[in-house]
């Protein structure tokens, strides 16, 4: 299953999302740090040390010579313990009109045996990254609950369903810090997308996605983690469940 996070507006935490689903995911997930302005998952989960190879252009180069599905293998990395499996992203924003993006989700498309979830930043209409959510099972909007980012995503869901995402694609909604002061299920309502979930604040979680910081103990059993384990079980199952209520 390929799964693609964005968001509309702003910075309400979807590296941090991809990342803490990824590593409650029930099954073998991949990580994609996909976001065409430029990773943050070196810098920040890898705290600036990362393999150069394992990155999104080093997996463009392999795929010259090598099925996507081969070079992803080789190159992705698990920081340590309590990571997921993880590619790291672009350097520049410029390196992302060079590449392959529409050979990169066709051949992630085809990966049968590991779900991928993928950072695809902010929205940008001109962005290759469209062809990655085209290629996309499930794309999530995530999004704060202030007005401002739920208008953006009130205007992106038509956008995206009439313009970028297949016919049988789903879209759903993820609320991070709900209840600010818009309710999640309001916010799903008025956006026209089904309510994937909810994660809560919780910065001391979410440091160690976004900053790369020593989880400490009890992190598994964090508000962020146990929220992120329950969406995760949702969003790898339920699919078929979400698709025969009619949710796209
Ligand atoms: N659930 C959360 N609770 C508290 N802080 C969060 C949460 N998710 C993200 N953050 C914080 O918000 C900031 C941006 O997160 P990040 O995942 O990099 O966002 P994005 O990928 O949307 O730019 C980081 O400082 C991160 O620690
Ligand atoms: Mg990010």
């Amino acid at each position: 299953m390929l799964i693609t996070l964005l968001s509309a507006k702003g910075s309400p935490g979807v590296t941090t999302a991809a990342l803490a689903l990824a590593a409650e995911w029930p099954y073998t997930a991949v990580m994609i740090d996909a976001d065409p302005s430029g990773g943050d998952v070196a810098a920040g989960l890898g705290r600036g040390s990362w393999p150069p190879a394992s990155t999104l252009i080093g997996l463009a180069v392999e795929a010259r010579h090598t099925p996507v599905e081969a070079a992803l293998r080789r190159l992705v990395v698990r920081p340590a313990a309590h990571c997921p499996l993880t590619l790291a992203g672009l350097t520049t924003p410029e390196q992302s009109a060079a590449l392959p993006w529409q050979q990169l989700a066709v051949g992630f498309r085809a990966i049968s045996d590991a779900d991928l979830l993928c950072d695809g930043g902010r929205y940008t209409p001109s962005d290759g990254v469209a062809s990655l959510l085209h290629a996309s099972d499930h794309v999530v909007l995530v999004t704060r609950s202030a007005l401002p980012p739920v208008r953006a995503v009130a205007r992106l869901v038509p956008v995206l369903r009439d313009e970028v995402l297949a016919a049988d694609c789903l879209l759903s909604i993820l609320v991070v810090g709900g209840g600010r002061p818009y309710a999640a299920s309001d916010i799903a309502t008025n956006c026209g997308a089904a309510l994937l979930g909810e994660l809560p604040l919780d910065p001391r979680a979410a440091f160690v996605w976004s900053e790369g910081q020593s989880p400490r103990r009890g992190f598994g059993r964090s508000q962020l983690q146990r929220a992120a384990r329950d969406i995760a079980a949702r969003l790898a199952s339920d699919q078929p469940a979400m698709a025969a209520e009619g949710l796209r």
